[in-house]
């Protein structure tokens, strides 16, 4: 497995990688690599000859009260994991190496980033548009892996590919839960004992509204009401959002509309804070 630190390492191991005409699948993670990152390295192994893994915490991304200093970190670990999941080549840069001087230049998603994550995290989005943008243009992979975990980043890289006209296929791939539900996330170690066996409660809410969601009479804000009651239920659970949106356009319905009546998939989305610690989760509602 290759690892390089610089820019310049990189351009010399992907071009003579490119010599040899093979496609260049690309998972971009900010590490403390966990089997949902791996999931997304055996996917992209599947569909390409080689495996680019970027591991970068990117300062842009993180808001002035948010989790930078203390975001979990484990390189040689994270090499076992990437190498054991066949990657090919891991792009480990510094922050001076990707940010040499403060930007002036940022990757602005509209409309798509005006909820959840969007509005709750100002500034987020334009961090992980600028980013992976940059990496895009440094790697220049043929398909990029994203996990739905975060499905409005899977919404945004997805538009900000089509604005650009990045050449790249934008591969979003299914959400990986702990065997009780609870969806992977580097941030699950933060968890105190208790709150780790409260935090399910995000995942058996999100496969009870699939039910809810059936109803005759069930709105979204009625949906979104019922939803809060159940998370509330968890003790230590505050919770930061609760939509339900059409996805990927991820724009309100309309308030009237029952939503066993939807042909288009819809988005359950949450963010919950247990004391420090803010989990999100979702689940797409397709038509019945
Ligand atoms: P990070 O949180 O490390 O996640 C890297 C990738 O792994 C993302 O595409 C994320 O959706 C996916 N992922 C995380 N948990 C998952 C799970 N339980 N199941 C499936 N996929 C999962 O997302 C980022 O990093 C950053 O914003 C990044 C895109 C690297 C830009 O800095």
């Amino acid at each position: 497995m290759i690892i390089c630190r610089t820019r310049a390492e990189l351009k010399l191991a992907l071009s003579n990688l490119r010599e040899h005409n093979k496609s260049i699948g690309f998972v971009p993670t900010m590490g403390f690599l966990h089997e949902g990152h791996a999931s997304l390295l055996r996917q992209a192994k599947e569909e390409n000859d080689v495996i680019v893994l970027s591991i970068f915490v990117n300062p842009l991304q993180f808001g002035p009260n948010e989790d930078l200093d203390r975001y979990p970190r484990d390189e040689q670990r994270d090499l076992a994991l990437a190498e054991e999941n066949g990657t090919t080549l891991v792009f480990l840069p510094s922050v001076q190496e990707m940010y040499p001087q403060k930007p002036l230049t940022s990757v602005i998603v509209n409309q798509v980033t005006d909820r959840l994550c969007g509005a709750t995290r100002p500034g987020h989005f334009d961090g992980v548009g600028t980013v992976v943008s940059k990496l895009f243009h440094l790697v220049n992979p043929d398909r990029a892996y994203f996990g739905m975990k975060d499905a409005q980043q899977v919404a945004v890289i997805e538009q900000m590919v089509s604005d650009l006209n990045f050449d790249v296929k934008v591969v979003a791939c299914p959400i990986v839960r702990e065997p009780d539900g609870l969806a992977l996330s580097s941030r699950n170690v933060y968890l105190t004992p208790e709150q780790r066996e409260q935090a399910v409660v995000l995942s058996r809410t999100l496969r009870l509204a699939a039910e809810w969601k059936e109803e005759r009479g069930m709105t979204a804000e009625r949906l979104e009401a019922k939803v809060k009651e159940a998370l509330n239920a968890a003790g230590e659970a505050v919770i930061d959002y609760v939509e339900l949106l059409r996805y990927p356009s991820l724009q309100p319905p309309e308030a009237a509309a029952e939503l066993h009546t939807f042909a288009e998939p819809l988005i359950l989305a949450l963010a919950v804070k247990f004391g420090a610690t803010r989990l999100i989760d979702n689940h797409i509602l397709q038509a019945t």
